[in-house]
């Protein structure tokens, strides 16, 4: 029998992708999500393989009992609250689940012992880029709570491997995009509209550069990065390694869905009508491309028409 994962957020977007990565290649999975955005369906492909669990990151007893019954060696911590936008109106609220809910799963993992624990960390936790690319060592500078949270969350994890020499990795992502995202973004709305014949616009962000990762190039990396063995570094990039403004992207979809306009309104993006957009840019990936051999395959074009194609197979119009 193959090796047993428990996934924090595994009935989500990134957890159910990396949920049904590691079911193809062996590995147990057991899905711990309190489906607040999360939702079964996410798993439908590989229900027999994937442990459903409904439990709270936040009940530490709880976790630790599952973590023990379910004999989980490798953790990957994807439960989190995500929204930019959201995080704005419930900071305290994003703080408990993202700060408080990492360090439960941290404490879980030393009490029970498991081998490793990887998190996906957000390039959110640099603000605005001080250079483009940005590498790993970029200096943190949050500004909106989701995005401290998710630096806090980071620092805690830095924290339990230097004191308790627990076996944390990090892979810090940035935008990433596919088949199941929950939430209302840019290459989604783009796609879905155009695909309904309908047109998009944006009131800003033509000017925005973001890096943009398609979904198969995250999961490569990620679970490179689970496997790492005695990795020189603990934080590494997951991403594209480019960056496109919201004006290219939507000529981009153009190009692939002819006929709908997509209209982008200029300067950067504003995620938030109370706060300012930041200038982003690449992340860079070298540090992963060395030390874990990891080679993304999408270029935002190509990962926009398998995007599409997916979505038309899926039968979606
Ligand atoms: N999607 C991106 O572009 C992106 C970029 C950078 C980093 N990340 C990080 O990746 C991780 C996953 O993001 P996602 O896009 O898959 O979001 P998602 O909302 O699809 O997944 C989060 C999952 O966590 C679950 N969850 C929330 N609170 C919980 C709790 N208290 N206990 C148990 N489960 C809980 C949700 O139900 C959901 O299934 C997050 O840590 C996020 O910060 C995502």
């Amino acid at each position: 029998m193959g090796e047993s994962v428990l996934i924090t957020g595994g009935a989500g977007f990134i957890g159910s992708h990396l949920a049904g990565a590691i079911v193809q290649r062996g590995g147990r999975v057991v899905a711990y999500d309190n489906l607040f955005t999360g939702c079964p369906e996410n798993l439908i492909d590989f229900k027999d393989q994937v442990k459903l669990v409904h439990g709270d990151i936040l009940d530490l007893s709880f976790l630790i009992r599952t973590m023990m019954s379910e004999r989980v060696e490798r953790i990957i911590h994807t439960a989190a609250l995500v929204s930019y936008g959201p995080s704005i109106e419930k900071p305290a609220l994003t703080a408990k689940i993202n700060i408080e809910g990492t360090i439960n799963v941290l404490e879980a993992a030393r009490i029970v012992g498991v081998g490793r624990v990887m998190d996906v960390g957000s390039e959110q936790a640099y603000g605005e880029f001080q250079h483009d690319p940005a590498d790993e060592d970029h200096p943190l500078s949050p500004t909106v709570p989701y995005a401290i949270t998710k630096m806090a969350a980071e620092k805690f994890e830095e924290f339990y491997h230097r004191l308790f020499g627990l076996d944390v990795v990090i892979v810090r992502t940035s935008w990433v995009y596919g088949p199941g995202l929950p939430r209302p973004r840019a290459p989604k709305t783009m796609i879905e509209n155009s695909l309904k014949g309908l047109p998009t616009t944006m009131e800003s962000g033509a000017d925005q550069r973001t890096d943009h990762t398609y979904i198969d190039d995250f999961i490569q990396g990620a679970l490179l990065a689970l496997d790492a063995k005695n990795p020189e570094n603990r934080v590494f990039h997951i991403a594209s390694g480019k960056a496109y403004t919201y004006e290219e992207m939507a000529g981009m979809v153009e190009r692939i869905i002819p006929g709908p306009k997509i209209t982008v309104g200029p300067g950067l993006l504003r995620q938030s009508a109370t706060v300012e957009g930041q200038q982003k840019g690449a992340l860079d990936i070298r540090r992963a491309q060395s030390q874990l051999g990891y080679r993304p395959r999408y270029d935002l074009y190509d990962g926009l028409v398998k995007y599409t194609q997916v979505l038309k197979s899926k039968g979606f119009s």
